[in-house]
């Protein structure tokens, strides 16, 4: 994630479209919460903002509305546990609705950044409804990526070390 970091960091357009966000109390406690494992939820919600913001740019999409709503698609501070005894479903259903009202607290939101928010589990539970815009859908793509890609970061820096290792004995001739 630190090169997620140091990019998005230095992108002066980006952070003049969320930097806003980005002060917020609130929205920053998501980095003392573990997220996939092996992140915070706010590095995961900068990571899926950031490719969003690039792709949706690169498309000609609404970028802005996209690089904003995406930064916001994980604003709560429950737990999964807790969401669940909150009575309004599971927690891939409930938290986008949660993060959503989180949202609207913090910011104004036009009907893109709303469905960006709300159908960003689109075919991870029966109850969200697909994606109405082009940028809803590139988002919810987008966080999925990340989530594997930041699920599986252990695994192939373990891999990346292994063959290092293996090359590193084979081209001495040595046992593994
Ligand atoms: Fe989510
Ligand atoms: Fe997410």
């Amino acid at each position: 994630m630190e090169f997620v970091r140091a990019t998005w960091e230095k992108d002066h357009e980006y952070m003049s479209i969320v930097g806003d966000l980005l002060k917020d109390e609130d929205l920053l406690k998501l980095d003392n919460i573990t997220h996939h494992r092996y992140t915070t939820r706010l590095v995961h919600s900068i990571f899926v903002s950031y490719v969003s913001y690039k792709i949706t740019k690169a498309k000609g999409l609404d970028y802005v509305s996209t690089a904003r709503a995406s930064l916001l698609h994980d604003f709560f501070l429950e737990e999964r546990e807790e969401i669940e005894l909150l009575g309004m479903g599971s927690h891939n259903s409930a938290h986008p609705k949660i993060a959503l009202k989180n949202a609207e607290r913090l910011t104004e939101l036009n009907e893109l950044e709303k469905d960006i928010i709300l159908k960003h589990m689109f075919l991870c539970t029966l109850k969200s409804k697909a994606p109405r815009y082009k940028e809803s859908f590139i988002v919810s793509m987008v966080d999925k990526y990340c989530a594997i890609s930041e699920v599986s970061q252990p695994t192939r820096n373990w891999a990346k070390q292994f063959v290092g290792r293996l090359q590193t004995r084979l081209s001495y001739g040595t046992q593994i």
